[in-house]
């Protein structure tokens, strides 16, 4: 079996973040979705050992924003190489609240969606989480980074927590 065949999916780059009254948290993450249209649905699916899964969990709401190709490797290492256990990745840039009470970039991201999770399916070392969006808007007419943008452009890699890391192959 070639698993680099998975590499020719098409996604986009997230950050989803949610407040639980605790230690907010936000991660960059390839794996959101819309699901369906009536009722509007998104899912995300976040590695368990991620610090933003707990919260979601807890929360039972997220924000899900849609980085745009103005977002650099600095963005990307906040929010895709660092912990919310032990850091404010907020701090220092623009953010909003979305009405589920989950902050959010407010620059580098084209749209957001707020979402109250109705669904959580454990999928082994990830949980997908689905949920009915209760607000979106969009925030920059950039077009959003794809991960083939991400890879090709930026020369980013992928790690180790992410859906589709494959050991050896970055
Ligand atoms: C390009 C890229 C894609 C990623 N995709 C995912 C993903 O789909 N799901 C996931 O759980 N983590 C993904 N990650 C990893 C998390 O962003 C990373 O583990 C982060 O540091 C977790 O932060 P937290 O501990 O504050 O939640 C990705 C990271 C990068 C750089």
């Amino acid at each position: 079996m070639d698993v680099t065949a998975l590499f020719k999916f098409s996604s986009g780059l997230y950050v989803v973040s949610a407040d639980d009254g605790g230690r907010p948290g936000a991660c960059l993450v390839n794996t959101g979705l819309q699901v369906t249209s009536a009722p509007l649905q998104v899912s995300v699916t976040v590695n368990k050992e991620n610090f933003t899964c707990g919260v979601i969990r807890r929360a039972g709401h997220f924000a899900l924003a849609v980085v745009d190709e103005s977002a650099d490797m600095l963005f990307v290492g906040r929010f895709g190489f660092r912990s919310s256990a032990t850091e404010d990745k907020f701090d220092g840039i623009g953010s909003a609240v979305a009405v589920t009470g989950d902050r959010y970039p407010a620059e580098h991201v084209a749209s957001f969606v707020a979402c109250n999770v109705v669904q959580t399916v454990d999928v082994g070392t990830h949980l997908t989480f689905v949920g009915e969006v209760a607000d979106a808007g969009n925030l920059s007419d950039v077009a959003p980074m794809t991960y083939a943008y991400y890879h090709g452009t930026l020369k980013g890699k992928t790690p180790p927590k992410a859906s589709s890391y494959v050991e050896g192959i970055s």
